[in-house]
């Protein structure tokens, strides 16, 4: 079985961390979110990972340098410009000669979704694309899917206006598609998945969607970010995975609900709450880091306090006794 993922887009969300790295190369807790995805597929008979790459393809190619993630085939499909997500789905199934029925998963997803009862249930209703739905409060920053009672989708709205939805249920980024749904992508333009080809197959009644509680996170925010490796380290992993085997921990600093990387420090004094200290950070003597995201060999002074939702980029010093919250460092103006 093959598996499109789509991990070309900018990250936008989560810059500065994303202005070298792309989002699903990030860590989470451990592995980087492509691994874990890559992982997940393969646990439900997925052989061939194609990457929808786009935006910094040489991450991805320098990282998996053997073609070969979580053991599993990858191919690499690297668009000439932006094509959106339908039109990444069509570039990278055709540079990849995909003609059966095939996974499509959006590469920033972390889920426990059952994909093995997802592909027999699009064959067993002989639909021409399955969506997976997963329920959420403030469904605005997703596509909202309603279906009737025979699990036909009624219609597809990408982010609604906030009170709109007509639903809590929503696109949890994968699918399982026929072949036919590539004819209905147009090549070498934009084309956005969610706002044509699937309102077209809604139109035509062989679009289908199985409603699925469960873990499931996007995690294309810092927020989201947090939440997923937090999940991770309550979930599979165990909380002695929490902090790095090589990173130091000063006896005196204090470090909860957060995920401390490869190489990382945390001096003594320090406070590190609901956080990610990626690896190589260090983190000064007093200072206080709380629900905010360090980048990878980042420095934070003595005495300074993150919070809010403060993401520092890789590489960047935070000077000694600086108060941070809810702030990007470097900012977009910078
Ligand atoms: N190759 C390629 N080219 N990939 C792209 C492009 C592109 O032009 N644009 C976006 N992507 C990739 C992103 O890297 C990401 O992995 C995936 O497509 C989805 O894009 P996001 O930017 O993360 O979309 P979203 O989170 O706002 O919304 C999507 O996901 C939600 C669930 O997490 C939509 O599919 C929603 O309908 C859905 O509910
Ligand atoms: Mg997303």
């Amino acid at each position: 079985m093959n598996a499109v993922v789509l991990v070309g887009g900018f990250g936008t969300r989560l810059r500065p961390l994303t202005l070298t790295v792309p989002k699903q190369m990030l860590p989470v807790a451990g592995a980087t979110m492509l691994e874990r995805v890559v992982a997940h597929l393969g646990a439900h008979g997925v052989d061939r990972a194609v990457l929808a790459l786009g935006y910094r393809p040489d991450v991805f190619l320098d990282a998996f340098p053997d073609g070969r993630c979580a053991g599993i085939e990858l191919v690499y499909a690297v668009e000439p410009e932006p094509l959106d997500t339908g039109g990444a789905v069509g570039f990278a199934a055709r540079e990849a000669g995909i003609d059966d029925t095939f996974i499509v998963v959006n590469g920033d997803v972390l889920t426990d979704l059952d994909v093995t009862e997802l592909v027999a249930r699009h064959r067993a209703t002989g639909a021409e694309g399955t969506i997976a739905l997963t329920p959420v409060d403030d469904p605005s920053r997703y596509g909202v899917v309603p279906i009737d009672a025979d699990g036909r989708v009624t219609a597809f709205i990408e982010k609604p206006p906030a009170h709109e939805a007509p639903s809590k249920w929503i696109n949890a980024g994968t699918y399982v598609l026929e072949p036919s749904v590539l004819d209905r992508i147009e090549s070498g333009r934009r084309v956005s998945i969610e706002r044509e080809v699937f309102p077209a197959m809604v139109a035509d009644g062989t679009l289908f969607a199985l409603e699925r509680t469960g873990r499931w996170v996007d995690a294309g925010t810092p927020e989201t970010l947090i939440e997923a490796a937090l999940a991770h380290l309550d979930g599979s992993a165990g909380r002695e995975d929490a902090i790095a085997a090589d990173a130091t921990v000063d006896p005196t600093a204090r470090v909860e609900s957060s995920w401390v990387g490869p190489g990382a420090t945390v001096a003594s004094g320090a406070v590190v709450e609901g956080s990610l200290v990626l690896a190589g950070a260090r983190i000064g003597e007093g200072a206080v880091v709380r629900d905010s995201v360090v980048g990878a060999a980042a420095t934070v002074g003595a005495r300074a306090t993150l919070d809010e939702l403060t993401v520092v980029g890789h590489d960047v010093t935070i000077e000694p006794g600086a108060v941070l919250r809810a702030a990007r460092v470097p900012s977009e103006a910078e």
